[in-house]
Parts: C-alpha cells; sequence; structure tokens
C-alpha cells in the first residue's frame, strides 16, 4: 500500500515541470550583468545542464525548479547585481561576498522567504534600501565593507528575526536608529567605521540577546550610554572606540557588564578614573583604554583579570606616585597570559618595581614612554624573554644598560630614547639578531659603539 503510495507519488512529482523559465531568466539576466568573471564559472552557465545543477545555484526540494539559493562568493566578479535577483522569489539565501560587484542595491523587497543576505566585501553604492525590511525572514544581513551612504532605514527595526546585522566600513551617515530595540533576536550587531552621528539610543540596551555590540570609528557623542548597563548577561563584545564619546565612566560598569571579553573604549575624551569594578570581569581578555582622558589612579582590581592577554591603557593622565599608587603594576604578575601591557604617555612617577620580572613570561610588549620614570631598570626584566616590544623611550631613566639586554633576544624593538642612560653600550646587544628598530639618541651613553652590534640594521640610531 505504502509503496503504491510511493510510486503514484513519484509520477506526480515528475509531472511538475523541473524549469521555472522566471528563475533561470533571472540567472541569465544576473549572468549578464556580470562583466568579468576571471575563473571563468559563469560559463559553465549554460543548457548543457539544468540551471538547478550550475555552480552556486540550489533548487527547492519540495518546490522544483525554484532556486533557493545563489551562492557566489569569492569569486572576484564585478559589474552589477542585475535587479533580476529580485524576482528569485523562492530564494533564502543569497551570498555575493568577497567580488567585486558595483552599482546599487537591486530591490529585493519580494523575496520574503530570504534569510541570509551577504553582499559584504563589494564596492556597492548608493542608500540601503528601507525595502529590505519586507524581507521580514531574514536572519543575517551583511553589507560590510562596500560604499554605501545615507542613513540607516529605521524601518529594519521591523526585522524581528534578525540576529546578525553587519554594516560596518561604509560611509553610512546619520543616527543609530532607536527602532532596533525591537530587533529582538539582534546577537551581532556591527556599525563601525562609518560616519555616524548623535548619541548612542538607550534602547539599545532593549536586545536581550546581544553578544557583540561594535559601534567604532564613528562620530558618535555623549556618554557612556547607561542603557548598555542592562546588558548584563548577554554582551560579550563591546566596541566604542574613536568616537567622541566623554565624561566619566559609569562606576558600577564592571559589575553590570560582568560577562564582557572584549572591551574597547579607546581614542576617545572619557575622563575621571578607571572603574575598580572592571577588576570584576572576570572573564576580560582586552581592554583599551587608551587615548582618552583618564585620571588618577590605575585601580589594583585589575590584577583580578586572570584572562587579561592585551592591556593598554597608554596616552592617558593615570598617575603613580608612592608605594600604594604603584601597587596595580605589581598585582599584574597574576595576570599569567598577558601578552600586550602598554602604559606609555601618562603621569607614572618613580622607579620601575622589581616584580616587572614577574610579569606574565609570554609579555610580548611593554610599553613605559612617556612617564617620570628614574632610577634604574630593575635586572629582572631579563626574564621577559618572550619580548618583542620594549619602550622606556621619554622618562628620566638612568644608570649602565647592563647584561639584562642580551637575554631578550627575541626582541624587534628597543627605544630608550631621551633618558639618562649611562656608561658603555653593552656588547651583549649583539644578541638581539631580530632587532629592527634601536632607539637610544638623547642618552649619556660613552664608550665605542660595540662592534657586535653591526650584525643588523638599526634603523633609528
Ligand atoms: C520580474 O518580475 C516582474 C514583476 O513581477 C515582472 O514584471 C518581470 O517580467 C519579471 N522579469 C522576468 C525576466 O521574469
Ligand atoms: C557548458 O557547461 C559545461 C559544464 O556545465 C562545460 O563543460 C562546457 O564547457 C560549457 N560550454 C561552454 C560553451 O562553455
Ligand atoms: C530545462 O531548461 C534547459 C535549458 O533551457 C533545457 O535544456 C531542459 O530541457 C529543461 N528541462 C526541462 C525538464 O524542461
Ligand atoms: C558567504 O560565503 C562566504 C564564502 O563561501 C562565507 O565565508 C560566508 O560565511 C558566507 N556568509 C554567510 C552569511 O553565511
Ligand atoms: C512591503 O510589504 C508591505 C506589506 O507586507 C507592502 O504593503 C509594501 O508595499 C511592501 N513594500 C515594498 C517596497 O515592497
Ligand atoms: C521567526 O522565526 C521563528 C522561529 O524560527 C518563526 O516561527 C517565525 O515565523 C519567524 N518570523 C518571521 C517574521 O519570519
Ligand atoms: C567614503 O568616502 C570617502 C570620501 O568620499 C572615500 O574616500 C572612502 O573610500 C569611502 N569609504 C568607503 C568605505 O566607501
Ligand atoms: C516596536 O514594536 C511594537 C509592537 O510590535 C510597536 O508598537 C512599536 O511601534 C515598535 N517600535 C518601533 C520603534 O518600531
Ligand atoms: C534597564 O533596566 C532598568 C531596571 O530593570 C529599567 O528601569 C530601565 O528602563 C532599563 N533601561 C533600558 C534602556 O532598557
Ligand atoms: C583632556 O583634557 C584636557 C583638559 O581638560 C583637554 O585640553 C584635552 O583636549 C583632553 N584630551 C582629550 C583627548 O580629550
Ligand atoms: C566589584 O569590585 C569592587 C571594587 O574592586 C568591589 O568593591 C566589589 O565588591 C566587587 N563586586 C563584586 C560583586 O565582586
Ligand atoms: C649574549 O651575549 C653575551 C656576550 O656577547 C654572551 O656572553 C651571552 O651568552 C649571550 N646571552 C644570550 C642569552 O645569548
Amino acid at each position: 500500500m505504502s509503496i503504491m503510495l510511493l510510486l503514484s507519488f513519484g509520477v506526480l512529482c515528475s509531472a511538475v515541470p523541473e524549469n521555472n523559465t522566471e528563475d533561470m531568466l533571472s540567472l541569465i539576466g544576473f549572468k549578464q550583468a556580470i562583466t568579468y568573471d576571471p575563473s571563468g564559472i559563469l560559463k559553465h552557465w549554460n543548457s548543457s545542464t539544468t540551471f538547478c545543477r550550475w555552480e552556486g545555484i540550489k533548487c527547492s526540494r519540495r518546490h522544483p525548479g525554484r532556486i533557493v539559493e545563489l551562492h557566489l562568493a569569492g569569486l572576484k566578479l564585478s559589474g552589477q547585481i542585475s535587479s533580476l535577483v529580485g524576482n528569485l522569489t523562492f530564494l533564502k539565501k543569497l551570498n555575493l561576498s568577497t567580488n567585486g560587484l558595483s552599482g546599487r542595491l537591486p530591490p529585493l523587497n519580494r523575496l520574503h522567504r530570504l534569510q541570509i543576505l551577504d553582499l559584504g566585501y563589494n564596492s556597492l553604492q548608493d542608500t540601503i534600501p528601507d525595502a529590505l525590511a519586507n524581507c521580514s525572514k531574514l536572519r543575517k544581513l551583511f553589507l560590510s565593507y562596500n560604499s554605501f551612504v545615507g542613513e540607516i532605514p529605521p524601518k529594519l527595526g521591523l526585522l524581528s528575526n534578525l540576529s546578525d546585522l553587519r554594516f560596518n566600513t561604509n560611509n553610512l551617515t546619520g543616527t543609530i536608529p532607536s527602532t532596533f530595540s525591537n530587533s529582538s533576536s539582534i546577537q551581532v550587531m556591527s556599525l563601525s567605521y562609518n560616519h555616524l552621528s548623535g548619541g548612542i539610543p538607550d534602547e539599545l540596551g532593549k536586545l536581550p540577546s546581544i553578544r557583540w555590540l561594535a559601534l567604532g570609528g564613528n562620530r558618535l557623542i555623549g556618554g557612556f550610554p547607561q542603557g548598555l548597563l542592562n546588558l548584563s548577561n548577554s554582551l560579550r563584545v563591546l566596541g566604542l572606540e574613536s568616537n567622541k564619546l566623554g565624561n566619566r565612566l559609569p562606576l558600577n560598569i564592571g559589575d553590570s557588564l560582568s560577562n564582557l571579553q572584549w572591551l574597547f573604549l579607546n581614542r576617545n575624551m572619557f575622563q575621571g578614573k578607571i572603574p575598580a569594578s572592571l577588576g570584576n570581569v572576570s572573564g576580560m581578555e582586552r581592554l583599551e583604554l587608551e587615548n582618552n582622558n583618564f585620571t588618577g589612579e590605575i585601580p589594583s582590581s585589575l590584577g583580578k583579570l586572570k584572562s587579561l592577554y592585551y592591556l593598554n591603557l597608554g596616552g592617558n593622565g593615570l598617575e603613580a606616585k608612592d608605594a600604594q599608587s604603584w601597587e596595580f603594576f605589581n598585582v599584574l604578575i597574576n595576570c599569567s597570559g598577558l601578552n600586550i601591557l602598554a602604559l606609555d604617555r601618562n603621569q607614572l612617577d618613580g622607579t620601575i618595581p622589581g616584580s616587572i620580572g614577574n610579569l606574565s613570561n609570554s609579555l610580548e610588549m611593554l610599553t613605559l614612554g612617556g612617564n617620570k620614570l628614574s632610577g634604574i631598570v630593575p635586572t629582572s626584566v631579563a626574564n621577559l624573554q618572550s619580548l618583542i616590544n620594549l619602550g622606556f623611550d621619554y622618562n628620566n631613566l638612568s644608570g649602565k644598560i647592563v647584561e639584562w639586554v642580551g637575554m631578550l633576544t627575541k626582541l624587534q624593538s628597543l627605544n630608550l630614547y631621551q633618558n639618562k642612560f649611562s656608561g658603555p653600550i653593552p656588547s651583549s646587544m649583539g644578541n638581539l639578531t631580530q632587532l629592527t628598530l634601536l632607539s637610544l639618541a638623547l642618552n649619556e651613553f660613552e664608550g665605542p659603539i660595540p662592534s657586535s652590534l653591526g650584525i643588523f640594521n638599526s634603523s633609528h640610531c
């Protein structure tokens, strides 16, 4: 009985025409609008096979001959996207990323089944049409790395299933629409590296699932958005760098955003103290606060961040002047995976603690330049054998450069410019065979330049 049913069903199926003429004509139109196809992939789009087998095409099983997927990514195709793509009404996935496509985004408002639209890494121009809001099933909308201009259509906030929105690296202007608060499925939102202005809407704090929020490289103003403090459980990555944000950070930032892993606030005008509560963000891996106007002491709570590998506090007005305010440095030895530690261009005053030698032995970059450091460099610095980049420039450090320097054999950059180092330049410097930048000028060195130094090209003596 069931065999009979299957057989008769099979007969019915084969009676359905395999080709939808309109879908095939749309593909032919798509092919015609492509002016350059270096891999020759579209040559194989010919009548020797049914279009459902053409490379990059998938047809529906339930609706034979209807195209559900058009995926031609990374093929260096150039030309325009034919507006006939907008006739492929069964399309679920359109991925033309990483080509050289230009011109406007064609009207896609009839693609009610579209779930994935990836046109990132092309040269598409003009505005993002608000009719995209009619593709109500969209989950992923990637238009990054194009040349889109104009405003982000507020109607896109109607896309209730949108989980991943990437518009970064275009030329978008206007403000961030507050309507996105209705896109409650959003997990990833990247609007970074555009020309967006205005404040960061508090409404973004209503997105219950957002993990990754990237708004850096715009012209955003105002203070740290209080509304974001509500994203306590979900937010892992927050990028607000390179904007015009200012004022003080909320003191409870670390208690609220306790699941953060990456926090980028660098290149803004934030001021006041670095909140001690950041030490409570136990999964913090990257903390970039450089080039702001932070002042006061560096909180020693940062030493609690066991997973920290990147800490940049450079270019602020941070102070250390006595044992208590230097304590932060001693506790950083607990951050055993630290790769990058940048404390340059601050107001750190006094001698470098001997604990420097107990910093992570995976430390690759340590910059202390542009402070008020004095006294000698502790010889324990020789322990930091992974160092590639070491900067003590623009301080008042003195004494001889003793044998520690020859131990740091992975160094590529050693900057001692403008200090009061004296005595001979040790011949052990010849051990630094990887060195490409050595700056010793404006010190009080004396004696000959050791012949061992001749083995590398010093670009900046
Ligand atoms: C595309 O769709 C429009 C609107 O339904 C229709 O007028 C047009 O003929 C279609 N084009 C092709 C080539 O099928
Ligand atoms: C047509 O496509 C087939 C593969 O699908 C290919 O082998 C053949 O060379 C193509 N014909 C032309 C004229 O390019
Ligand atoms: C589908 O279209 C191709 C190309 O026009 C044609 O060669 C083939 O016979 C058609 N198949 C069916 C089942 O109509
Ligand atoms: C689009 O295709 C590229 C290359 O095949 C892939 O890396 C990318 O993840 C795809 N985009 C989406 C949104 O799936
Ligand atoms: C979008 O869909 C609505 C209703 O679903 C319809 O009224 C409107 O005309 C559509 N807009 C476009 C641009 O297709
Ligand atoms: C959103 O996704 C859910 C679950 O997959 C589905 O039931 C719903 O119909 C979708 N909403 C829209 C507007 O497509
Ligand atoms: C944005 O516009 C500027 C000036 O017109 C242009 O130089 C730049 O390449 C554009 N950026 C993008 C991502 O299109
Ligand atoms: C959000 O959705 C609600 C209910 O669906 C609606 O009343 C409201 O106008 C929407 N808000 C925005 C800003 O789109
Ligand atoms: C944040 O949460 C508080 C308390 O739950 C609530 O009063 C406030 O309106 C929320 N703010 C936003 C922007 O959602
Ligand atoms: C820091 O503050 C000083 C004085 O308040 C101001 O002149 C300077 O422009 C600020 N720097 C930054 C990067 O905001
Ligand atoms: C968060 O950090 C502050 C300052 O380091 C501390 O006083 C507070 O008890 C911490 N809160 C939690 C929940 O650990
Ligand atoms: C560094 O050089 C000195 C003298 O040139 C040598 O005695 C020493 O063994 C070298 N140290 C390392 C770690 O290679």
